[in-house]
């Protein structure tokens, strides 16, 4: 870590200083310009399902506020942003030719950030599938990954001149295995076999997406995902029967990706700890190797590492911190016990440790070589409120945001190539199951006025933005 009395390093210039969001999070306008309901619609109107019943119907009103909120992100000093295109928005029922109305909103979003100087990210997929989807079977059936990268084509047709940077899915750790698994995330189904078809049909949808966009898109694009890899760590590293639940764990939130994606192949250790669930038949042949695309970038999204123990009779797992639900998300793992790291915790309750994100910027450093990284998340919530003044003070989140950061520098000092961060996020959003009651913004949203007020932490990172480096806390 940078002591103070040693300058820190810079950034390399052409970091990408960037904030992200994702299309349910913040658009709103859920019934407007012929967009259908997806899972998360359906979702969050299902009483019981989210905090307060809380729902996206309006969320940040971004779809209203779009040029206002890009001329923000301007004044903040930021150089990229991070968004996702709602599958129903563009292609309502997941099948078929595309709505132009639903595509201008985003040609609109994209120009306004090159005309701001500000570099698109586009992200594909932030988990809201078509409901007609979904009602075909989701993402255990096969079919979904066809439907994904024929919709990747219709968007790469109508922004390819224009964005460079694009990422199939987000977090199809969560889409699979909370949507499908622990169900606190939709669709709400709980069924381990099912989360397992899920992720396979993720992959596949990847791998079939990153050929669509290849074909459509000019050399210049750069084609990637975003994963939020598991830093996994035993309680006890000295206890063999400790390291091989890190290990079971380490195969159902990170290799069960990797494995296809990197290298063409599940993991052995994977497919023996559940065999006794699934005999993993619908991967089919040639599957794996369609995984396995050339990888232009590798998002990683890094909250807080895992701990884990092996317990003959464990208790309740952890769902990972989206929703607290009753099943566990993890299937073949009920011997593995989740314990709370030490040390300080964000409002999620999510323990803070920098250090597991230098681990997976050095582990996936390793094992993608040759792959750009970018940091595609990463941001702590806390209870912000206004002042008197009007204005937020949220020196806990400049204090998260600089330990992260700093390591990022570690992390670059030892040769990972990472080329950006984008904070999550640019403003308080729709926190999923969570509704509205978790802030990780760096803009205050007030959700009655849709009034915004970048937070100290605005400030602070704009400052890093310009400056190339970490202002003192
Ligand atoms: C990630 C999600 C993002 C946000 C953060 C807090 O898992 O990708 O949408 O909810 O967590």
């Amino acid at each position: 870590m940078p002591s103070a009395n040693i300058p820190p390093a810079r950034f390399p210039s052409d970091f990408l200083w960037g904030s992200a969001t994702a299309a349910y999070q913040v658009e709103g306008a859920v019934r407007e310009n012929g967009r259908t309901p997806s899972i998360w619609d359906t979702y969050s109107h299902t009483p019981g399902r989210t905090e307060n019943g809380d729902t996206g119907d309006v969320a940040c009103d971004h779809y209203h506020r779009r040029a206002a909120d890009v001329a923000l992100m301007a004044d903040l000093n930021l150089t990229a942003y991070r968004f996702s295109v709602s599958w129903p928005r563009v292609q309502p029922t997941g099948r078929g030719p595309a709505v132009q109305r639903g595509l201008d909103f985003y040609r609109g979003l994209v120009d306004d950030l090159l005309d701001h100087g500000i570099t698109p990210s586009l992200t594909l997929y932030h988990w809201d599938l078509p409901q007609e989807l979904e009602d075909a079977g989701g993402w255990p059936a096969r079919d979904t990954a066809y439907r994904f990268a024929e919709y990747a084509g219709l968007v790469a047709e109508a922004l390819g001149d224009r964005v460079e940077l694009w990422t199939t899915l987000n977090e199809p750790w969560c889409s699979a295995f909370l949507g499908y698994g622990s169900g606190v995330h939709a669709p709400g189904r709980t069924d381990h076999v099912a989360a397992l078809r899920a992720a396979h049909h993720l992959n596949l949808a990847h791998g079939l997406a990153a050929q669509a966009l290849r074909a459509a898109l000019p050399a210049r694009a750069r084609i990637g995902i975003s994963l939020n890899p598991s830093a996994v760590r035993p309680l006890d590293p000295s206890s063999a029967a400790d390291t091989d639940a890190a290990r079971r764990i380490d195969a159902l939130a990170n290799r069960i990706f990797t494995g296809p994606l990197l290298q063409g192949a599940y993991p052995a250790d994977l497919l023996a700890d559940t065999a006794a669930l699934t005999d993993w038949s619908f991967v089919e042949p040639g599957d794996e190797a369609t995984a396995h695309q050339p990888l232009d970038m590798l998002g990683i999204n890094y909250y807080t590492p895992a701990l884990v123990s092996h317990a003959p009779e464990a208790g309740a797992p952890r769902s990972d911190g989206h929703g607290a639900g009753t099943h566990s998300p993890w299937p073949a793992a009920d011997t593995v016990a989740f314990h709370q790291p030490p040390g300080g915790r964000t409002e999620m309750g999510w323990s803070i440790d920098p250090s597991g994100l230098y681990e997976l910027l050095v582990r996936y450093g390793r094992e993608a070589p040759g792959v750009p990284l970018y940091i595609t998340e990463n941001g702590a919530a806390y209870d912000d409120k206004p002042g008197a003044d009007g204005t937020v003070h949220d020196p806990e989140r400049i204090a998260y945001l600089h330990a992260h950061l700093a390591v990022v520098q570690d992390a670059l000092a030892v040769g990972a190539d990472v080329r950006g961060y984008f904070l999550w996020s640019l403003m308080d959003n729709f926190e999923w199951a969570y509704g509205y009651s978790k802030r990780f913004g760096a803009v205050h949203v007030d959700f009655t006025t849709q009034v915004r007020t970048p937070k100290s932490s605005a400030r602070w990172y704009a400052e890093a933005a310009r400056t190339g480096s970490l202002p003192p806390l």
